[in-house]
C-alpha cells in the first residue's frame, strides 16, 4: 500500500515536472512576445493564470523552482535591508563635455596620449547616455547570480531580487561561448510611458509623484519589497563589462556579443569614424531626444578599439577612452506669476503654475503642473515664488523646488478650492484622496464628453451607434450640454453631421429612444458616479428598486449594504446632493427616461452553473456571452477549478482548456453555448 502511494507521488511529481517545463516554455515565449516584440498573443489574465499555475506547482514541489524559472521574476519576500557588494573592478564615472569644442579636445587628448599619426582616423562608438542608475550584473556559468548598484563605485548594494523582476534581463544567458564569470554593466531606467502611468497611479493613491524617470527608477530599485518592483516596468540597457575575458576587439563587437547572449543593448548606438562624425551624431541624437520612449541626458563617445581603450587606461574616477557629451539641462529657474485651476475630463481640479517664460532645452516653458494641494504644501509653493522647473520627456514641466532664500515675503499661499472654477459646483476631496474633484459630474463642461461617452456605452445605456465620434460633434455643435439633452435631439439636428443619411439618423434616434427603458442597474452605472462600477450598480438597483429611492438613501442606509464601503457611500451621496446633477436627473425623468427593474433570474435555465470562457469567442464576444449566461442565472468566473461546470472554448484557447480537460470538465464550443441558451440572441460585435 505504502509502495503504491510512493509510486503515486513519483508519478505526480514527474507529471508536475513536465507541466512546469511546459509552462516555463510558454511563459518565456509570451514574455518575449510582450516585452521584446511588443506583440502579445494572449491576454494578461491568461498569462497570469499560467504564472499562478507554475507558482502553485513550485510551491508544492520546491525542487522545480530553478534559479531561472520565470516565477523568480514575481518578487519574493521583502528584505530588511540590502547587503553590501564589493565590485571586483570599480564602477567608474565619466568626464563631461558640455560643448562641441570639448568633444574635439577629447579627441586631441586621445591622439596625443596614443601618439597617433595625423593620417590615422579613430573609430568611435556613440551611445545614448541613459538617464537611470548604473547596475552591475554578474553571471556565473550563464546564470544570473548577483546584481548590484554602483554605490560609491567600490561598494554597492545587492539588489538581485529587484533586478530579477525586470523581464528583459535574462535569468540565463542564451547562445554559447560565454565565460564562466561575466560581469555586465548598464543602466536601469523607467520608460517614459511607464513613468507617467506610475505617477498618475501614485497621485490617485495619495503618494507624492516622482520628479523624473531617473528618480522613479532609482526609487524602485531601492525598494525593499521586490513584489512592488515587479509591478514597475523597469528596463535595462547594457553598455559595458567589468571582469570578462573577451574575444571582441571593439566596443561595437562587444555589444553585439552581449546581444547574442540575450542581454538588452541600445538600438541607438552608432559606430562612427573620426570626431567630426561623432559631433554630428551628437547633434542628431539631440534632435531625436524628445521622440525617444525613454529619457536620455546626453551621448557617450567611446574609443571603439578595445586595445586602444586598454592603452589609454583610466584616471582615478573615469576612463580616458570615453566622454559624456551632455545635453543642455532640462532644469531652469523662473518665477510663478499666477496659479490657475484646470478641470480635467474626470473632474479632477489640477493647480497649474503660469510661469515667467523660460528656455528649457530648446523649448520655451511658461506653464508647469503643481499636481495637487498635498504637493503644493509639501514643497511650500506660493504665488510669486522663484522656483526650479524641470521637463522630463514630453511630460508637462513640473516645479522641482522653491528657492526659499529668495522669498520677499509678498508670496501668497493658494487655498484648496471649495467650488469648481468652471461650473461652480461643490469641489471636495474624499478621505484618503489627494485629488480635489468637482462634484457636478453631469453638468460640468470639461467632464461632458467623457460622461456622455460612458453613458451611451455598451455596458451602460447601450445606445447603439452613438460612439465618441458623434458625441464629440454633438458637443462641438452645441447640441448637447449634458446627458439629458440626448433625449431632445431631432432628426434635423443629426442631419447636420458629415456623411449622415436618413436611415442612420433614424437608427440613432431609435437607439436613444429605446434606452429610455434601459435596466435600472445599467442606468445607475451610466451616471458615472465615482466608485460605482457595474457590480455596485447592480447591488444598488436590487436594493433600492428605483432611482428615486436611491436618490433618497441616507449614508447609513448606503453603508449598511454589503459591497458598499464608506468611500462609495460618500461618493453616491455627494453625487445626488449636487444641485447640477439633480437638475439633469429631473430633466431625464421629464424626457421619459424610466429605467426598468430587471427581474432576478433566480430560476434561470443556467441557475447554479459556473462557466469559464477561454480563447476568442468570434460570434458573441466575451462580454455578450457573459451577459447572456448571467441573464439565465449562471455564474461566470475567470479560472478553471473543480467547481467549474462548463468551459466555453473559442479559437486559440489556452491553458484553461488544457486544465479543463485534465479535470474532466465539460468543454463547450461557442455554438453549443448558443444552443444551450436556445433563444434568439442579439449579437453585438
Ligand atoms: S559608460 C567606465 N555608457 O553615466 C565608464 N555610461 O556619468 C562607464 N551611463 O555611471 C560608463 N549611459 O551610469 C556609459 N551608454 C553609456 C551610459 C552610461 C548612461 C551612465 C552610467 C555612468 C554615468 C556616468
Amino acid at each position: 500500500m505504502e509502495q503504491l502511494s510512493l509510486l503515486d507521488d513519483v508519478v505526480a511529481k514527474s507529471e508536475a515536472g513536465l507541466r512546469a517545463s511546459e509552462l516555463t516554455v510558454l511563459i518565456r515565449h509570451h514574455n518575449d512576445c510582450y516585452h521584446k516584440l511588443d506583440a502579445p498573443e494572449i491576454s494578461d489574465a491568461e498569462f497570469d493564470a499560467m504564472m499562478r499555475e507554475l507558482l502553485e506547482l513550485e510551491e508544492k514541489w520546491p525542487e522545480l523552482a530553478t534559479p531561472d524559472s520565470p516565477t523568480q521574476r514575481v518578487g519574493g519576500n521583502p528584505l530588511e535591508r540590502f547587503a553590501q557588494v564589493f565590485h571586483r573592478l570599480p564602477m567608474l564615472s565619466l568626464e563631461n563635455a558640455m560643448q562641441e569644442d570639448e568633444i574635439r579636445a577629447f579627441e586631441q587628448r586621445v591622439r596625443s596620449l596614443l601618439a597617433l599619426p595625423d593620417e590615422m582616423v579613430i573609430a568611435y562608438q556613440c551611445e545614448p547616455k541613459m538617464d537611470g542608475l548604473a547596475i552591475e550584473l554578474v553571471y556565473r556559468d550563464g546564470l544570473l547570480e548577483q546584481a548590484s548598484t554602483r554605490g560609491n563605485g567600490v561598494v554597492g548594494e545587492d539588489v538581485t531580487a529587484n533586478i530579477r523582476t525586470i523581464r528583459t534581463i535574462p535569468l540565463r544567458l542564451s547562445g554559447s561561448g560565454f565565460p564562466e564569470l561575466l560581469e555586465v554593466r548598464g543602466e536601469v531606467y523607467l520608460p517614459l510611458q511607464a513613468f507617467q502611468q506610475l505617477n498618475q497611479q501614485r497621485e490617485e493613491e495619495g503618494e507624492p509623484p516622482f520628479a523624473n524617470p531617473r528618480n522613479a527608477a532609482a526609487g524602485s530599485i531601492r525598494q525593499l519589497d521586490p513584489a512592488v518592483v515587479a509591478r514597475r516596468p523597469l528596463a535595462m540597457v547594457c553598455y559595458g563589462v567589468g571582469m570578462i575575458e573577451t574575444e571582441s576587439r571593439t566596443q561595437t563587437g562587444l555589444m553585439s556579443q552581449l546581444a547574442a547572449w540575450g542581454l538588452p543593448v541600445s538600438d541607438q548606438a552608432r559606430q562612427v569614424t573620426g570626431i567630426e562624425e561623432a559631433v554630428a551624431c551628437f547633434l542628431d541624437l539631440q534632435e531625436q531626444r524628445d521622440s525617444l520612449p525613454y529619457e536620455i541626458d546626453g551621448m557617450v563617445i567611446k574609443v571603439d578599439d578595445l586595445r586602444l581603450q586598454q592603452e589609454l587606461g583610466e584616471k582615478s574616477r573615469s576612463p580616458r577612452w570615453a566622454i559624456a557629451c551632455k545635453f543642455p539641462p532640462r532644469q531652469a529657474t523662473t518665477r510663478i506669476n499666477e496659479i490657475i485651476l484646470s478641470v480635467g475630463r474626470t473632474g479632477v481640479i489640477t493647480p497649474v503654475a503660469n510661469l515667467e517664460p523660460v528656455e528649457l532645452s530648446g523649448v520655451t516653458v511658461s506653464r508647469a503642473t503643481l499636481h495637487n494641494w498635498d504637493e503644493i504644501r509639501r514643497k511650500d509653493i506660493r504665488v510669486g515664488d522663484k522656483v526650479i522647473v524641470e521637463r522630463a520627456g514630453d511630460v508637462i514641466p513640473a516645479v522641482v523646488k522653491v528657492l526659499l532664500d529668495q522669498r520677499s515675503g509678498a508670496e501668497q499661499e493658494l487655498p484648496e478650492p471649495e467650488v469648481c472654477p468652471v461650473c461652480g459646483s461643490k469641489a471636495a476631496r474624499e478621505a484618503g484622496e489627494v485629488a480635489v474633484r468637482c462634484q457636478g459630474g453631469l453638468a460640468c463642461p470639461p467632464q461632458l464628453a467623457e460622461s456622455i461617452i460612458h453613458f451611451a456605452s455598451r455596458d451602460a445605456m447601450d445606445i447603439d451607434g452613438l460612439g465618441s465620434k458623434y458625441i464629440e460633434q454633438l458637443i462641438s455643435l452645441g447640441l448637447v450640454k449634458d446627458i439629458a439633452d440626448l433625449y431632445q435631439l431631432t432628426r434635423e439636428e443629426f442631419m447636420q453631421f458629415e456623411r449622415m443619411g436618413d436611415k442612420l439618423a433614424e437608427n440613432l434616434l431609435a437607439a436613444i429612444a429605446a434606452s429610455k427603458q434601459q435596466e435600472l442597474s445599467r442606468f445607475i452605472f451610466a451616471l458615472g458616479i465615482r466608485h460605482v462600477g457595474e457590480r455596485t450598480a447592480k447591488t444598488l438597483a436590487e436594493r433600492f428598486g428605483s432611482i428615486d429611492n436611491l436618490q433618497a438613501a441616507t449614508l447609513e442606509e448606503l453603508t449598511s449594504i454589503r459591497d458598499v464601503g464608506p468611500a462609495v457611500a460618500v461618493s453616491i451621496r455627494s453625487f445626488f446632493d449636487a444641485p447640477a446633477n439633480q437638475a439633469v436627473l429631473q430633466r431625464l425623468k421629464e424626457a421619459g427616461v424610466a429605467p426598468t427593474v430587471e427581474e432576478k433570474r433566480v430560476g434561470g435555465r443556467l441557475a447554479g452553473l459556473t462557466f469559464v470562457f477561454t480563447g476568442t469567442l468570434t460570434t458573441l464576444g466575451r462580454d455578450e456571452a457573459k451577459r447572456l449566461v448571467e441573464s439565465e442565472g449562471g455564474n461566470v468566473t475567470g479560472s478553471v477549478s473543480k467547481k467549474t461546470d462548463y468551459v466555453v472554448a473559442g479559437s486559440e484557447a489556452g491553458s484553461k482548456l488544457e486544465k479543463a480537460r485534465a479535470l474532466g470538465i465539460s468543454v463547450l464550443s461557442e455554438d453549443e453555448l448558443l444552443a444551450m441558451l436556445a433563444k434568439d440572441v442579439k449579437i453585438n460585435k
